[in-house]
């Protein structure tokens, strides 16, 4: 390993970051984290901090569970890889499959198919969608439709239903077939609707409105995020996923709900369509599935889905789609261990009241800032602070504040992420009550500064 004058020297200088420009980076290095330790993190010059992220809101189990990292391990020197492609497979991926299938089969969950990540998944669910049609001999239904504001990864298929146009300009044209329906979110919609189950019913009258606008023939499926999260933390009223997932049945729609936040236990409960009392017909799965530990996704099928490809008559049921490292060995043991430890510690009522700590503390927060426009979460461990300059215009913070409010809260020992003029945090869903208080304590210093 260099020193680190080479690691300063050299950072950002050869390697590209996501989700940033690269001169940006070089102009001003990333922070370099060097080591963590239940949930704190720290950086290259010895300042550690609670790192109210969660690493990318996936380190659910903080970064100290020996149990999965000793698993990694032992799996390394066992079979440190194999192929999974059909025809040859790995025990412990056999046993991984068996555990995220248990976990979730009260969501109505039959089957896995284990990818890389959380795009991934989003692309897996979204062509075994248009599959699943041309298998019932419906080949017309192709299109898709999702929640504006929704972030769903960035290869094209998860890029094309995403919602925030940033995610998209730079990359059209993107998939055709592909609209979007309002996001319950009450702080700005096009309704000017504040009330959420108002709110709610509109974007259900929409949804159905574009359904029979498109004809529901021509639809394969409708993704969302239980709770949305990089869009901002935007919660739905608890009305709303049931009214579309009642809606998707009426039209032969299948509903995709996307876990790769909510899935194994942030939302406080193990997956955030089972908060809202939904069973949805697929669920795509990263992040918490292995705590961060390792990369691995998962897309997750329904019994209805499962049935239709298992008892396929047509011979097109060939899954012609997978990546190399659908389950890895390593990420398979990864899963293993990180399944077990979630839910032996089982974080789900740690989440919640945590959750509700860092709510109702940043809800005090904004009767302090009159900047804070919008707080957002209360329904575990994801919460969203909307800065704005004009409270009356809802005018989006400057970016040149927004970083020095997370310099500031950084330099007072907590970590935080910008979604534009958003602060979002989503940290270890095993993070102490103390362990808040210090993030809050973190946030009013960055806030008084600007
Ligand atoms: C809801 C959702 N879907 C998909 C993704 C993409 O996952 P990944 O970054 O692992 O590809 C993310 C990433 O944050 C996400 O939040």
């Amino acid at each position: 390993m260099r020193d680190d004058n080479f690691t300063k020297e050299n950072n950002a200088r050869h390697l590209w970051h996501p989700m940033g420009a690269p001169a940006d980076s070089m102009a001003q290095p990333p922070k370099v984290i060097t080591s963590a330790e239940g949930v704190n993190i720290t950086d290259i010059d010895g300042h550690s901090t609670v790192d109210a992220v969660g690493g990318l809101w996936c380190v659910n189990l903080g970064y100290s569970n020996d149990a999965i990292k000793e698993a990694i391990s032992s799996q390394l020197y066992e079979l440190p890889y194999y192929s999974a492609f059909a025809g040859s497979t790995n025990p412990t991926a056999i046993e991984a499959s068996y555990l995220v299938r248990e976990m979730f089969a009260e969501d109505g969950m039959e089957r896995v198919f284990f990818t890389s990540g959380g795009s991934d998944s989003v692309e897996t669910c979204l062509r075994l969608a248009r599959q699943y049609h041309r298998l019932r001999g419906e080949p017309t239904r192709t299109k898709f439709l999702s929640l504006k504001k929704g972030y769903h990864g960035t290869h094209f298929g998860g890029a094309s239903v995403n919602g925030n146009n940033r995610f998209r300009i730079a990359y059209e044209p993107l998939l055709p077939g592909c609209f979007h329906i309002p996001s319950p979110y009450t702080y700005r919609n096009p309704f000017n609707e504040t009330d959420p189950a108002k709110l709610a019913q509109l974007i259900a009258a929409s949804f159905e409105d574009e359904i029979l606008f498109q004809g529901a023939n021509t639809i394969a499926a409708f993704i969302m995020e239980p709770i949305q999260g990089a869009g901002g933390v935007i919660v739905p009223d608890a009305s709303l996923m049931p009214l579309l997932r009642e809606i998707c049945d009426r039209h032969g729609i299948l509903m995709i709900s996307d876990e790769v936040i909510t899935g194994f236990g942030r939302s406080g409960d193990w997956s955030g369509a089972r908060h809202w009392g939904v069973k949805p017909d697929m669920m795509s799965m990263a992040k918490g599935i292995t705590s961060g530990y390792f990369p691995v996704g998962a897309a997750l099928m329904s019994g209805k889905v499962a049935e239709v490809f298992e008892n396929d008559t047509t011979g097109e049921a060939g899954i012609f789609h997978g990546y190399t490292y659908s389950a890895h060995p390593v990420g398979s043991a990864a899963v293993v261990a990180c399944v077990t430890e979630t839910q032996r510690l089982d974080p789900r009522s740690n989440a919640a009241a945590r959750g509700t700590q860092l709510f109702e503390g940043v809800q005090k927060l904004a009767q302090k800032y009159s900047f804070i426009g919008d707080v957002r979460g209360g329904h575990g461990l994801m919460t969203g602070i909307e800065l704005v300059s004009d409270t009356d215009a809802k005018t989006p913070m400057d970016m040149s504040v927004m970083k020095r409010v997370h310099q500031v809260t950084y330099e007072h020992g907590a970590m935080v992420r910008l979604g534009m003029n958003n602060i979002l945090m989503s940290p270890p869903l095993i993070i102490s009550e103390q362990e808040i208080e210090t993030v809050l304590t973190a946030l009013d210093a960055g806030f008084a500064t600007v």
